[in-house]
């Protein structure tokens, strides 16, 4: 151990002998004294280590322990009512230029928001404990890995990132004296001074959840929930990877990424784009219905994929996470028998209801409501109060952090540091009308076309921008990811197929599903979860060859003869209400895409304006 000089107002701290790198000592010393933690603590990732920090965190009220013997090794946490998701208008691209932003992302000069944070920052960790997170997003040793470290003053987020990246000493050994790495700091804003104590949520009323493109950088204050505080998942592995994505020809998507099994043992990959709470963790667990059991679906990643082109064309796909922080409510033993499995012993919840049993629920968990519950806000709840009040018992953004080794259906090779080969990319959005339940691309260009074009109903994965349940444009399921230029995104994929084909690579096709349209009176017509393998079957049946389909105004959809229904009752009426096309919500839907082209101030490129002028055309 080394240890920094003691001057008069510079705070010391040792620097353990393993870290050897002069940048990260210089940096993390400059933070310190900007923040002004009263102590510093360099994070080794064991489970000691983890055992100790989530006891601290239910003294300090933060977690409940929940009963060992309904749910092992388990906690709750309750977060502030205010800080409970992402925060999409707090959070800032900063590059030099503005339009290197792009018209989809806030943006401030570099220099300014600079100012700003440095009063934020100024002493904010005061009366608290700065962690040190080393960690890496992928397999250590990946050629498609990337180290990071995160400085926090919230333990919570140490215990979150330990089952959600590969933190640890062996970080270090990885970066040696000058290895690359990308700093991120977080503080929830809350120091405690003049006799403040501490509370169980600490959070700030204003927050800022930056990124610095061009140096690398993520800087985020006040809130202590998920992508706002766990920053190597959407901050690091989707904003500033898309921009190392972009200089460097990679991919960095907001993508889950299975394996499908057929039964004759062939095996195909596929990565998936659906917006935050759109379907990506329960698809990337399906189990087949009855009557499909020769097939097989394997979890590799449920949230992010990493993808780098190989010299002979293929796609290679790695999950750059570790665990998942995976959606509670609708999550019960049919709609996701996988995620329950892996629920059931090392997991924090946030924001679910705990049972007088001292376990958890969630609606949707179970068709029977509890007869009591203590609510996420620490509230009693009775089905009497719900029905009265209409106050949900769980956060309707209430999740899970458990350990992705821990799923049933993980794929055996998971963690291969060359990745998976991607046969085909399915994008997908929540649209109660409009959107038929699975449409094949005629070609790359088409296929960008509609996930550029994808909308959404909004969710309550984030606060602060719209009204749930409004349909917004999210290219991509990127919108509040892509940490640059959309107009430049869009190019950097049309740009990847054309050098696909020029390495002689086969693209591969892209798909576009809805499972989410919905009959006159409010409920989905589609079964959706497992039942959308007879969607992936058609698919593997097309990439194959085997499968028929009809043109449709917008790409080539199945008429109900092309599907597998082995064990469902579905009528050809009924699958007519999920397949087909309405013209007048398709002249709404055209006229919806063109503001989106407008937003994106015409640069949108010229080839995905000659799709829309097709589509405008079969139309008519
Ligand atoms: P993020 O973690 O926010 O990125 O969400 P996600 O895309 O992983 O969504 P997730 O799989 O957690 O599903 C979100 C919600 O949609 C849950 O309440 C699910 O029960 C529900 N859902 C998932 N798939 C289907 C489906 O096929 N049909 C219907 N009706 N609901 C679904
Ligand atoms: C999402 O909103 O897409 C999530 C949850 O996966 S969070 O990590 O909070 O961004
Ligand atoms: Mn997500």
């Amino acid at each position: 151990m080394s240890s920094t000089s003691s001057e008069k107002g510079i705070i010391s701290f040792t620097i353990p002998d393993y870290v050897r790198h002069r940048k990260l000592i210089e940096w993390i010393s400059n933070i310190v004294q900007l923040t002004k933690p009263e102590k510093v603590f360099w994070c080794d990732g064991s489970q000691e280590e983890y055992n100790q920090l989530c006891e601290q965190l239910v003294q300090n009220g933060t977690m409940v322990k929940l009963n060992p013997n309904k749910r092992p090794n388990s906690f709750l946490a309750r977060s502030e009512p205010s800080d409970v998701a992402r925060v999409e208008n707090c959070t800032y691209i900063c590059s030099e230029k503005k339009d290197d932003a792009g018209p989809m992302n806030n943006w401030l000069p570099p220099s300014e928001m600079r100012r700003k944070l440095n009063k934020l920052f100024s002493g904010c960790m005061k009366g608290r404990t700065l962690y040190v997170i080393p960690f890496s997003m992928g397999p250590f040793g990946s050629s498609i890995s990337h180290i990071g470290i995160e400085l926090t003053d919230s333990p919570y987020v140490v215990v979150n990132m330990r089952m959600m990246t590969r933190m640890g000493r062996e970080a270090y050994n990885f970066l040696g004296e000058n290895g690359e790495f990308i700093p991120c700091i977080h503080s929830v804003g809350s120091p405690l001074i003049n006799g403040k104590k501490d509370v169980p949520w600490p959070c700030n009323e204003t927050k800022y959840i930056v990124h610095y493109p061009e140096t690398r950088e993520i800087w985020s204050f006040g809130s202590g929930y998920g992508g706002n505080a766990l920053l190597g998942k959407k901050c690091f592995a989707l904003r500033i990877a898309s921009n190392m994505g972009h200089d460097q020809g990679w991919l960095a998507e907001h993508m889950l990424i299975l394996g499908v099994i057929s039964p004759q043992g062939r095996k195909y990959h596929i990565a998936a784009a659906f917006p935050s709470a759109c379907g990506k963790t329960n698809f990337a667990m399906l189990i087949p219905p009855q009557g499909m059991d020769g097939w097989k679906v394997t979890t590799i990643g449920d949230d992010i994929a990493w993808i780098k082109p190989e010299k002979n064309g293929a796609l290679r796909a790695i999950n750059p996470e570790a665990g998942y922080f995976g959606v509670a409510p609708g999550t019960n033993e049919k709609t996701n028998y996988n995620a329950m499995a892996t629920l059931k012993s090392n997991v924090i919840f946030t924001n679910v209801a705990l049972t007088d049993e001292g376990d958890v629920w969630w609606e949707g968990m179970t068709d029977d409501l509890p007869s009591h519950l203590i609510d996420w806000q620490g509230k009693h709840w009775t089905p009497e109060i719900f029905k009265n009040t209409g106050r949900k018992a769980a956060h309707p953004n209430s999740r899970f952090t458990v350990s992705a080794s821990q799923c049933p259906s993980i794929d055996p090779n998971w963690e291969d540091p060359n990745g998976v080969v991607i046969d085909a990319f399915i994008f997908g959005s929540r649209r109660s009308n409009t959107i038929p339940l699975v449409s094949e691309a005629r070609n790359w260009v088409e296929g960008i076309y509609m996930a550029a074009t994808m909308g959404s109903e909004t969710t309550s994965a984030a606060i602060g921008n719209q009204k749930q349940g409004t349909v917004r444009r999210d290219p991509f399921a990127m919108l509040p990811f892509c940490g640059y230029n959309m107009n430049d995104y869009f190019n950097h994929w049309l740009k990847l197929g054309k050098q696909i084909q020029a390495n002689g690579g086969k693209l591969p096709k892209i798909y576009y599903v809805n499972w989410f349209r919905k009959d006159i009176n409010g409920k989905f017509i589609w079964p959706g979860f497992g039942d959308n393998m007879r969607v992936l079957r058609w698919i593997l049946g097309r990439i194959q060859g085997e499968s028929k389909g009809f043109d449709q105004l917008f790409g080539i959809s199945p008429s109900y003869q092309d599907m597998d229904w082995t064990g469902l009752e579905f009528t050809p009426e009924q699958f007519e209400k999920v397949i087909s096309i309405d013209k007048k919500s398709w002249e709404n839907e055209l006229i919806s895409h063109d503001e989106l082209f407008d937003k994106l101030f015409k640069k949108i490129p010229e080839d995905l304006l000659r799709v829309r002028e097709k589509i405008g055309c079969r139309l008519k």
